[in-house]
């Protein structure tokens, strides 16, 4: 599909906020890929499908993970939505016929990031965290960093979201845990 047929598939599938949300990260990677020198193309395409997959639900997710050989670790057992990442990347392909290595992974990853995050992993991160509609306490001095320092705005937001996530009592994926680990130790 070219991107005329994908944001209108989208805009059909997903909730008119999570299609607002997504056109919000078009924006915010778009931005973010010209200032630290990432490609345009593969930047807007997969903040455009970052959430390809959110509307499953719990029962979608597991089993078309499942299907698809993708891994179901214990918490995402646990908490399916988690899945809509790695779901996602592989619904990027399938249903959308994006076959980009560089894409599927930073979609995969949206969520709890990964280990050995790139340029691309790293903007579709902090996109998804904070586009122009997010409004938690902290999103302004991530923005802030954003403008020029993408590893430190990568690990605030990676902090944030397992302290975020560690008080609202939901689980933390150990992915997130490697992420922010593996920005700090290279950082050194
Ligand atoms: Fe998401
Ligand atoms: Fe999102």
């Amino acid at each position: 599909m070219n991107w005329t047929d994908i944001e209108a598939d989208l805009k059909k599938n997903l909730t008119p906020k999570r299609f607002r949300h997504t056109m919000n990260v078009v924006a915010a990677a778009d931005k973010m890929a010209r200032d630290f020198g990432c490609n345009l193309d593969q930047a807007r395409l997969a903040a455009l499908l970052h959430d390809c997959a959110k509307n499953l639900t719990d029962q979608q997710q597991l089993d078309y993970a499942q299907k698809h050989q993708i891994k179901i670790d214990r918490i995402s057992h646990n908490d399916p939505q988690l899945l809509h990442g790695p779901v996602g990347a592989v619904l990027a392909k399938e249903r959308y016929g994006i076959d980009d290595a560089a894409i599927q992974n930073a979609i995969d990853c949206h969520t709890t990031g990964c280990k050995n995050m790139n340029t691309l992993d790293k903007i579709i991160y902090l996109a998804d965290y904070i586009e122009k509609d997010r409004s938690f306490p902290e999103v302004e001095t991530i923005r802030q960093m954003a403008e020029t320092d993408l590893d430190g705005a990568t690990i605030m937001a990676l902090t944030n979201c397992i302290c975020h996530v560690a008080q609202t009592g939901a689980l933390i994926h150990k992915r997130t845990i490697d992420a922010r680990n593996d920005l700090i130790i290279k950082q050194k």
